[in-house]
C-alpha cells in the first residue's frame, strides 16, 4: 500500500503490533461521540487492526487505504480513503485523531494529504466526506481542506443507537 508523508507525519501502513495505540483512541467515547462506530471494545479493535493489515498487503486492485497516522513513531490516529464507485471515479474518506493530540493541525495535514492522493494516484474524479452538523472540528478540517459544503443529509447514519444527519462535503478533480 503506498506510503504519504507530510512536513510532520508519516502516513503507513498498519502492523500487527498497532492494537493498543489504535484503542488508545478508538475506545475513547469522547473520540466516537459523532460516529458510526465505537467506543471499541479490545476484540473490535483487533479485528479493525486485522483487517487493515490484511487489506494493506492485498495487492489486487485496491478499492480501501486505510493508514495510520505516525507523529514521531506515534501512532495517533487513522485516515482512511474508500471508492464507492469504481465506474464513477468517486470515493469517500474519513479520519479519527487521538484526543490528546486534537487541535494541532494535524489532521488537516493528514486529510490534505490523502486528498492529493485520492485526485491523483488514486484516479477519483470526487471524493466525498460527511460529519455531524455538531461536529465543528470535523467540518473546518473539510473546509480548510478545500472540500465544498453541498448540503444536508436528513437521518443519514446512526450514532448510538439514534438516526442523526450529515454534512455532505466534496472535492472534484
Ligand atoms: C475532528 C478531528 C478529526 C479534528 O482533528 P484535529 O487534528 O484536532 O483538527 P485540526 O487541529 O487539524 O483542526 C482543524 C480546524 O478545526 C478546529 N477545531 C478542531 N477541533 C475543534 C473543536 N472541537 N471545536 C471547534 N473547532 C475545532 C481547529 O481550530 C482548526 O481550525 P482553525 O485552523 O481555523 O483554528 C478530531 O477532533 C477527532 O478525531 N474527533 C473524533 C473523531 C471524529 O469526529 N472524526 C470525524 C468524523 S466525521
Amino acid at each position: 500500500m503506498e506510503e504519504l508523508t507530510t512536513a510532520r507525519l508519516r502516513l503507513r501502513a498498519f502492523a500487527p503490533g498497532d492494537g493498543e495505540a489504535v484503542h488508545r483512541y478508538a475506545g475513547d467515547p469522547e473520540v466516537c461521540r459523532f460516529v458510526t462506530w465505537g467506543p471499541n471494545s479490545p476484540e473490535d479493535t483487533r479485528a479493525f487492526v486485522a483487517e487493515a493489515v490484511r487489506s494493506a498487503v492485498d495487492d489486487g486492485a485496491r478499492d480501501v487505504w486505510t493508514w495510520a497516522v505516525d507523529l514521531d513513531g506515534d501512532l495517533v490516529g487513522t485516515v482512511a480513503l474508500s471508492v464507492r464507485s469504481r465506474e464513477n471515479a468517486r470515493g469517500e474518506m474519513g479520519y479519527v485523531l487521538r484526543r490528546d493530540r486534537w487541535g494541532q493541525g494535524i489532521t488537516t495535514e493528514a486529510a490534505e494529504a490523502v486528498l492529493g492522493f485520492a485526485l491523483t494516484r488514486a484516479g477519483l474524479a470526487r471524493v466525498e466526506a460527511t460529519c455531524r452538523p455538531e461536529n465543528s472540528g470535523s467540518r473546518r478540517v473539510l473546509e480548510k481542506i478545500g472540500m465544498q459544503y453541498e448540503g444536508l443529509l436528513r437521518s443519514h447514519v446512526v450514532v448510538a443507537g439514534e438516526r442523526r444527519d450529515s454534512l455532505l462535503f466534496a472535492a472534484v478533480r
